[in-house]
């Protein structure tokens, strides 16, 4: 008797439990549903002058990235994944393209939403790196060759964060750390180019990181690191990404 009724008592908590947790998903999902998006790529058409003529990388792509949403973009080897990325961290210019139409829109919260497509530069300093951080998929190209590991982790938080020089040593200290790299304290006093092309990427990620930005934008983040190596960063699970660090990924 006493058996049936410890049964009888397991059956309910469970049948408690799904209530709940169904209850409580329902409610997440239209949360997330009411949510004001925290970036929006409405109709990006990106072009590139070459000598060959025109080159349209990005023709009319779409999509809005909601609070504590990660979203993958998927795509073949030259659909423009990354020059979508670029985009939006208007970097695009620099490399001789052109945003020819559509609205790249991102919510700076109280500071209200701005088209980062025709923002002045001026603008764009403060959000680049600050607001929106990029690891980029080429980690040689994204490091500044003729600047120590430790100059690069801390100028970010010394402009935008207001950081002394000391607190900007200690945080990039963490930063290494947590991004894995081995001997922190003497890599950081190293050139990119003295690094390891996964110990490069590493740091790519701790900068993109350095000031908790609202927004990360993630360029194949662990295409320079082995397997086994790249289940060991913060990018093994997307979500995880996000907990740990407060920010919203996407994914290129
Ligand atoms: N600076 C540039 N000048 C001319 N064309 C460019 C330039 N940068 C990119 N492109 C072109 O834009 C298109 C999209 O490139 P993109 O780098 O975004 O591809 P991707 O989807 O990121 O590819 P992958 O998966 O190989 O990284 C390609 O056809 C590429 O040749
Ligand atoms: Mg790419």
């Amino acid at each position: 008797m006493q058996y049936r009724f410890v049964i009888v008592n397991d059956v309910i908590e469970v049948v408690r439990w799904f209530t709940n947790f169904t209850f409580n998903r329902i409610r997440y999902l239209k949360m997330l549903d009411q949510k004001e998006p925290l970036a929006s790529f409405e109709n990006l058409r990106v072009e590139f002058d070459t000598k060959d003529g025109k080159v349209v990388a990005v023709e009319d792509i779409s999509f809005d990235i909601k609070p504590k949403q990660t979203v993958c973009l998927v795509g073949e080897s030259g659909s423009g994944k990354s020059v979508s990325s670029l985009s939006m961290m208007r970097l695009v210019e620099f490399g001789g393209g052109s945003l020819a139409g559509g609205k790249l829109i991102f919510n700076r919260g109280d500071k209200g939403k701005v088209d980062v497509a025709v923002s002045n530069q001026s603008q764009m300093r403060k959000i680049r790196g600050n607001e929106i951080g990029m690891i980029f998929q080429e980690p040689m190209t994204a490091l500044n060759p003729v600047f120590t590991v430790e100059r690069q982790l801390t100028e970010g938080l010394i402009v935008h964060k207001g950081f002394s020089k000391s607190q900007a040593k200690k945080r990039a200290l963490e930063l290494m750390t947590m991004a894995k790299i081995p001997e922190p304290e003497r890599r950081l006093k190293q050139f990119p180019h003295e690094l390891s092309g996964g110990m490069r990427q590493r740091v790519v990620i701790a900068i993109a990181l350095a000031c908790q930005p609202r927004l990360l934008i993630a360029d194949e983040p662990t295409t320079a690191l082995d397997v086994t190596s790249s289940r060991d960063t913060c990018f093994n699970k997307p979500a995880e990404g996000r907990n740990r660090y407060g920010s919203d990924v996407y994914y290129a």
